[in-house]
């Protein structure tokens, strides 16, 4: 490890302490977002329920601290429940299974853990859309709703589970629906100037897309810092798994797009194209998620191009360790000032558990572990 970077191990150690106090208290639960210095415990069917415990296979395969994996693997036997309420299913089986089966499977190889992801993985499938080549996002959130011709871009990063399945079984519908799915991205959702729209409705009947909608962004025409993130992060591992260079040239145009908007201390607002009027918290978790995605992008451009990336990302998480890391109190989130849904008034300036997640798997790559949780 470089001079530059000791503060790496500094972090690192941080983390590591920290996570063997909060993890007395919060168990084998599903830490959602922190108030008053607490993380509030959500219900293991909400899209967050897996960080916490991807948060400590990452710990864990740096540490081998065996209390860490028995509550990691409580939280994944817990899923067991959802994965049994089909109904309250949705697109977000991803993000769920990946960091709790797959990171288990990969890691220590049970076939329990695999036949969960694939299981996973069948559902997630099963959303496909073949009108419009989209996953849907939803299920309804009120009696009446039509959500069938909803995506969204957060979805990019439940693709790997699909990736992840078709290498594992060698059937290749998986991956086919993936490539799909990142293709309509490409299309309907990344704008020239490299932003993004959040939401996308199709025609679930004729496919033809009938708008962009604002979603956790200001407005349809605004620029959601956390869902610019997702893009970075989600077309790189989709180049990862298909080699399809569209993803890879369009990743590079949204990183060029978070980088250049962002302020002096390398962490964004929540959205970067606001009227003057409109309150700026910070949201910390798209810096972090931003890095991870700015980081895997350095390995896969040119050497000439790397250094762009990786510097981005080193200066984020750099900034979300020392100006956002909270690391001597009695808080229990690792990084303050997220931001969950500012439209809605959710959670403007609290530490999220996937902000922390992901700046932990972005430090972990720092240290040299490459091997990917996706
Ligand atoms: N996937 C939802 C979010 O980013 O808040």
């Amino acid at each position: 490890m470089t001079e530059q970077r000791h503060w790496v191990n500094e972090a690192w150690q941080q983390i590591v302490q920290k996570i063997d106090r909060t993890s007395k208290r919060i168990g084998a639960n599903f830490p959602h977002a922190s108030e008053n210095g607490e993380y509030v415990l959500a219900e293991p069917h909400w899209w967050t329920a897996a960080f916490w415990p991807g948060l400590l296979w990452l710990l864990y395969r740096d540490t081998q601290d065996d209390g860490l994996k028995q509550l990691a693997e409580k939280c994944e036997e817990k899923l067991d429940a959802v994965q049994n309420d089909y109904y309250r299913l949705d697109h977000d089986m991803g993000f769920m299974w990946i960091l709790t089966s797959v990171a288990q499977y990969n890691l220590l190889g049970s076939e329990d853990s695999k036949r969960r992801a694939l299981i996973a993985a069948n559902l997630l499938m099963g959303r496909f859309n073949v009108n419009g080549n989209f996953i849907r996002a939803w299920n309804p959130w009120n009696e009446g709703e039509d959500n069938s011709g909803i995506a969204i871009i957060d979805c990019l990063l439940n693709l790997p589970l699909l990736y992840w399945a078709s290498e594992e079984t060698g059937d290749p519908r998986f991956k086919g629906v993936s490539k799909k799915h990142a293709d309509t991205v490409l299309e309907h959702f990344i704008r020239s100037d490299g932003s993004v729209h959040h939401i996308v409705r199709f025609n679930p009947e004729s496919g033809e897309m009938l708008e962009a909608m604002g979603g956790q962004g200001y407005g349809p025409d605004s620029a959601w810092s956390r869902g610019t993130a997702w893009a970075i992060y989600g077309l790189t591992l989709s180049y990862h798994y298909t080699g399809d260079t569209n993803y890879l040239e369009t990743a590079k145009r949204v990183a060029h797009f978070f980088v250049s908007h962002l302020p002096e201390d390398f962490v964004p607002d929540w959205d970067f194209r606001l009227p003057a009027n409109v309150d700026t918290p910070k949201d910390s978790s798209a810096g972090a998620i931003a890095a991870c995605g700015l980081l895997l992008l350095a390995e896969k451009v040119t050497a000439a191009e790397s250094p762009i990336y990786q510097r981005a990302g080193e200066k984020i998480l750099e900034s979300l360790y020392r100006n956002y890391g909270d690391w001597e109190g009695s808080e229990e989130g690792l990084i303050l000032h997220g931001t969950s849904h500012f439209p809605q008034g959710k959670y403007t300036n609290n530490p999220l558990i996937y902000g922390d997640y992901y700046f932990v798997e972005g430090l972990a790559r720092l240290k040299g572990y490459k091997e990917l949780f996706w």
